[in-house]
């Protein structure tokens, strides 16, 4: 990268400013030159590549999980809109997919995403538009019984309109949320991402008659600048 350069600050107090600026460069958007900087600053974008996940946001689902513990050995998961991976990634290592943690009980992860995933060692993935018509069918039948978390990361691509990406959210929340009303055991979980925005009362007023608890978290790895939170569901009446 030739226009990428780290400020060093001496002003005396002995701490060094490390973070590195990316000069504009003609041809590229401002907009591309602040998100090259924020990724070359983002603690959790080190972290990750250090940690081998395929993406930040695998520490939103580590940090849920940390507080709200549904990712436990032997857990069946289904992990929708999980393109790239880390979501994939941290289930399998927490519900023992693999079998690594003898003695405990080995779980099933179980991946949809819009778009092609590279395979996961301990997920089944598949390519499919969750908003189509016979979607749920399909993950039923990939399945193959029921499931103890139904966790929802997807966001439609951003139309740069607010409220439009708010009501998209929502819609491919609710369509998780009457999947994980079919498929989840009692005592089930869901997790979903939802944007800040006023229509999501609907969602949590349906939530909160199906699970025992409706909270909503910004987890530290979740931008602050963001308007995404999640809302975590836990004890399904069945
Ligand atoms: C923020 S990314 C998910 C990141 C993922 N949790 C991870 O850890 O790698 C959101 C994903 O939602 C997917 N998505 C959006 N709409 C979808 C739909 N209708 N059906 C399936 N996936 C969808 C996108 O393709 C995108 O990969």
């Amino acid at each position: 990268m030739a226009d990428k350069k780290t400020s060093g600050n001496s002003s005396g107090r002995g701490a060094r400013d490390l973070r590195v600026k990316v000069k504009s460069a003609r041809g590229r958007k401002l907009s591309s030159t602040r998100w090259l900087e924020r990724q070359l600053n983002d603690p959790y974008v080190k972290r990750a590549k250090a940690e081998g996940y395929r993406g930040r946001a695998a520490f939103k689902i580590l940090e849920l999980d940390d507080k709200f513990r549904f990712l436990v050995p032997g857990a069946r998961v289904v992990d929708l809109g999980c393109a790239p991976g880390g979501w994939c990634q941290v289930a399998v290592k927490r519900v023992n997919a693999l079998g690594e943690k003898s003695g405990k009980k080995i779980g099933t992860v179980l991946g949809v995403d819009l778009q092609e995933v590279e395979p996961i060692a301990g997920a089944q993935t598949h390519q499919l538009d969750f908003m189509s018509d016979d979607a749920d069918e399909k993950v039923k039948e990939w399945l193959g019984g029921e499931a103890d978390v139904v966790m929802s990361d997807m966001a439609a691509a951003s139309s740069g309109h607010k409220q439009t990406d708010h009501l998209r959210i929502i819609a491919l929340c609710e369509a998780a949320a009457y999947l994980a009303f079919d498929v989840l055991t009692p005592g089930g979980t869901f997790v979903a991402k939802v944007l800040a925005g006023g229509a999501e009362g609907d969602l949590q007023k349906l939530l909160k008659q199906k699970f025992e608890k409706v909270v909503n978290m910004k987890p530290p790895a979740s931008r602050s600048d963001s308007s995404e939170k999640f809302v975590v569901a836990t004890g399904f009446r069945g």
